[in-house]
């Protein structure tokens, strides 16, 4: 007997978990089983006695977590017999939502703010041939424009309001417990729209609850630390931010889309919001690639910034297991990071066994 499975993507892994029939058509990118990092560095050089761990979301087929929830979205939209899809986006959605429609032979077109997207995330979306429509304006603009035309013209919104897109993305915490044998103690992620700390949320309650067809896999649920950037830091504000501004562009965002969502993750799991500064993020993002080998986009490291704050003030705890999602490769803002390391320019010498000999004997 063949005893080989093939991983072929989150929904015919955890398909009994998942919306979708024998007669579905997956429209699907192998996504999803990505890796989960302890972090072996970062705790000795703060000394602290935590467990942390990264969950490297930058590992999907088109580098963000986006594809947890573009496959089952666009799965579901294909089944309901769309022939295109529509969504705002900072960047990682519209890429997504690009590359699965070309799986599914179906159009995209992406609403995305001028100059505001990381150049590896416009790259991606002009090569899978998106129609891109750029706007004078920012994400939240540009959400408001999408739900207006999806009721004048043949679409399917395919943002996080789609509630197939949280089905997709919960299918992350699954994989967390699976790893673990249980649930973490603290889950922190970045937050924009709020999408996906909702969705992981319900991924570990799922989980944890006995319903008649799936039996518990932990009783464990994490508390939920949610981290913004701090010029677009709504849920810190507790109200809408009309101008957001912050480096990490894919959390550039005022009016979060699941705002009463993710209030209620923050409180069922006695979890909280809380803001970083650009240079926080940046120093985490320098952090994580400097120490671990880990290179993520700016928005990303939100995550493991926020936490670092924490557990400096011991509001997190020594002894916790904590994990950070890394939503974002870093590939995908190339600009950024090579800004951020204008003091390591590369040197240029000349094409000389000596030369080169001398380089290195410098540096050693
Ligand atoms: N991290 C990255 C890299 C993102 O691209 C996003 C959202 C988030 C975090 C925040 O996730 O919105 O579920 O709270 N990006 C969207 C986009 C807005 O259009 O790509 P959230």
């Amino acid at each position: 007997m063949d005893t080989h499975t093939r991983y072929t993507g989150l929904i015919e892994h955890y398909r009994d978990r998942l919306p979708v029939s024998e007669t579905t058509r997956l429209i699907s990118l192998g996504e999803g089983n990505t890796p989960l990092i302890q972090l072996q560095n970062i705790p000795r050089l703060i000394g602290k006695d935590v467990d942390i761990y990264v969950k490297f979301e930058g590992l999907n087929p088109t580098g963000s977590f986006k594809d947890r929830g573009m496959t089952m979205a666009v799965t579901k939209a294909v089944e309901a017999g769309s022939q295109a899809i529509i969504c705002a986006s900072t960047g990682n959605t519209s890429a997504a939502a690009a590359a699965y429609a070309v799986r599914a032979g179906i159009k995209a077109f992406v609403l995305i703010p001028e100059g505001k997207i990381a150049l590896g995330k416009l790259a991606q979306t002009l090569m899978y041939g998106a129609k891109i429509i750029q706007i004078n304006g920012n994400f939240d603009a540009g959400m408001a424009l999408v739900k207006e035309v999806a009721d004048h013209a043949p679409v399917t919104i395919v943002n996080s309001i789609n509630p197939f897109r949280l089905e997709g993305q919960k299918t992350a915490a699954f994989e967390i417990v699976d790893e673990l044998g249980t649930a973490p103690d603290y889950h922190c992620l970045p937050v924009g729209n709020a999408g996906n700390i909702t969705a992981y949320w319900k991924g570990y309650s799922e989980y944890s609850t006995d319903t008649a067809t799936h039996k518990a896999v932990t009783d464990k649920r994490p508390v939920m630390c949610g981290y913004q950037a701090a010029g677009a830091a709504p849920f810190v504000a507790g109200k809408m931010v009309d101008n957001p501004e912050t480096i990490a562009t894919a959390i550039r965002i005022g009016h979060p889309q699941s705002w009463d969502l993710a209030w209620n993750v923050q409180k069922q799991s006695n979890g909280w919001f809380d803001s970083q500064t650009d240079q926080q993020i940046l120093a985490a993002q320098k952090m994580l690639s400097q120490y671990e080998g880990i290179f993520c986009e700016p928005a990303s490291a939100t995550s493991l910034a926020g936490a670092l704050q924490d557990i400096a003030s011991g509001k997190i705890p020594e002894g916790s297991r904590i994990v950070c999602t890394l939503t974002g490769n870093g590939i995908k803002d190339p600009d950024t990071a090579i800004a951020q390391c204008k003091d390591a320019v590369p040197v240029t010498i000349d094409a000389s066994l000596d030369a080169v000999k001398k380089a290195i004997l410098d540096n050693i």
